[in-house]
C-alpha cells in the first residue's frame, strides 16, 4: 500500500519544544485534514514533514511502489524529489514574477523538469484562469487566484502526496468554497493524496475522510468521515481543548 507515515515525530525551534510525539498516517488517494486553532503546531509538522523544521525524534517515511524512504532529516529539495509538495501558508509566491513564471519555476526541479510542459498543460486546464492570466505578475492577482497559483505551483512537482497549509487563510468566503471544492476535485479526479491544515472545521471535515486534531502539538483526536452528525461539534471542542470530561461514555474507553 502506497502512503506517508509518520511515527512519534517531535520537532521544535531551538529549546522550544513544539510537536510531542506525532502519529499519522496518510495513504494514496487520500484526502486528510489536520485541524487546530492558531499556534497548535500544524505548519511546524508540515515543515516538518518537508524537512524545513528538523525533528528531533520519530521518523518520516514514505512506503511508495514497493520502496520504503526514510526522509527523517532529509534536506527538502530531496523530500520534494521522493514526491512530497507543500503548499506554504500564506502562499510564498514570487511576487513579481508571472503567473508561467512561478509555475515553469517550480517545475524545474530534478523530479519534474521532464514534464514541465505536461504539467503546466494540466495546471492551465485545472485553473483555467492562470492560463487566461498567464503573462500577470503574481502579486496583481486576488487571494483566491494566488491560492490557485501556490497549489498549480506544487503540481508543477509531480507530486505523490501535496499538503496545503491553511489554503482557506485571509480568503473571501466565496474564493474559499472555491479552492476547497478545487481540493476536492483534484482528489476525486487525479486521485491526489492530499493533507490540508486548517482552523476552519466546516470545510475541512465536509471534503476529508479523516480529520486529526492537533492541540499544544500533539494528537488530541482522530475523527473519520461517517462519524455521527454530533462529531462536529465533539472536533470544535477538541479543537478548543474543552469538553472531553463531559463524555463519560469517551473517557471510560
Ligand atoms: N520560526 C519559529 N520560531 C520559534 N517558534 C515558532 C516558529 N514558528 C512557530 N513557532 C511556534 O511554534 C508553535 C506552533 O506554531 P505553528 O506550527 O505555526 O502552529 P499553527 O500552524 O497550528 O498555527 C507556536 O507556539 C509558535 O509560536
Ligand atoms: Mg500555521
Amino acid at each position: 500500500m502506497n502512503r506517508l507515515v509518520i511515527e512519534g515525530l517531535e520537532a521544535g525551534y531551538g529549546a522550544v519544544s513544539v510537536l510531542r510525539g506525532i502519529s499519522i498516517e496518510v495513504r494514496q488517494g487520500e484526502l486528510v485534514a489536520l485541524l487546530g486553532t492558531n499556534g497548535n503546531g500544524k505548519s511546524t509538522l508540515l515543515n516538518a514533514i518537508l524537512g524545513f523544521v528538523r525533528p528531533t525524534a520519530g521518523r518520516v517515511v514514505l512506503e511508495w511502489d514497493g520502496q520504503t524512504i526514510d526522509l527523517t532529516g532529509a534536506p527538502p529539495h530531496r523530500i520534494v524529489d521522493a514526491g512530497i509538495a507543500l503548499v506554504p501558508e500564506g502562499r510564498r509566491l514570487a511576487p513579481n514574477l508571472t503567473v508561467e513564471e512561478n509555475l515553469l519555476l517550480a517545475g524545474s526541479g530534478r523530479r519534474a523538469r521532464r514534464d514541465a510542459r505536461r504539467n503546466l498543460g494540466f495546471c492551465f486546464e485545472t485553473f483555467p484562469i492562470l492560463k487566461e492570466r498567464r503573462a500577470q505578475r503574481a502579486a496583481t492577482m486576488s487571494g483566491g487566484q494566488q491560492q490557485m497559483l501556490a497549489i498549480a505551483r506544487a503540481l508543477m512537482t509531480s507530486p505523490r502526496i501535496v499538503l496545503i497549509d491553511e489554503p482557506s487563510l485571509g480568503l473571501a468566503p466565496i474564493a474559499v468554497t472555491q479552492v476547497i471544492a478545487t481540493i476536492r476535485s483534484l482528489q476525486a479526479t487525479q486521485n491526489l493524496t492530499i493533507v490540508i491544515a486548517e482552523q476552519s472545521v466546516v470545510q475541512a471535515i465536509d471534503i476529508s475522510a479523516r480529520a486529526y486534531v492537533l492541540a499544544h502539538g500533539s494528537i488530541l483526536r482522530t475523527f473519520a468521515r461517517g462519524d455521527s452528525a454530533a462529531d462536529l461539534d465533539d472536533i470544535r471542542r477538541a479543537m478548543l481543548g474543552v469538553g472531553e470530561s463531559r463524555r463519560p461514555t469517551e473517557a471510560a474507553q
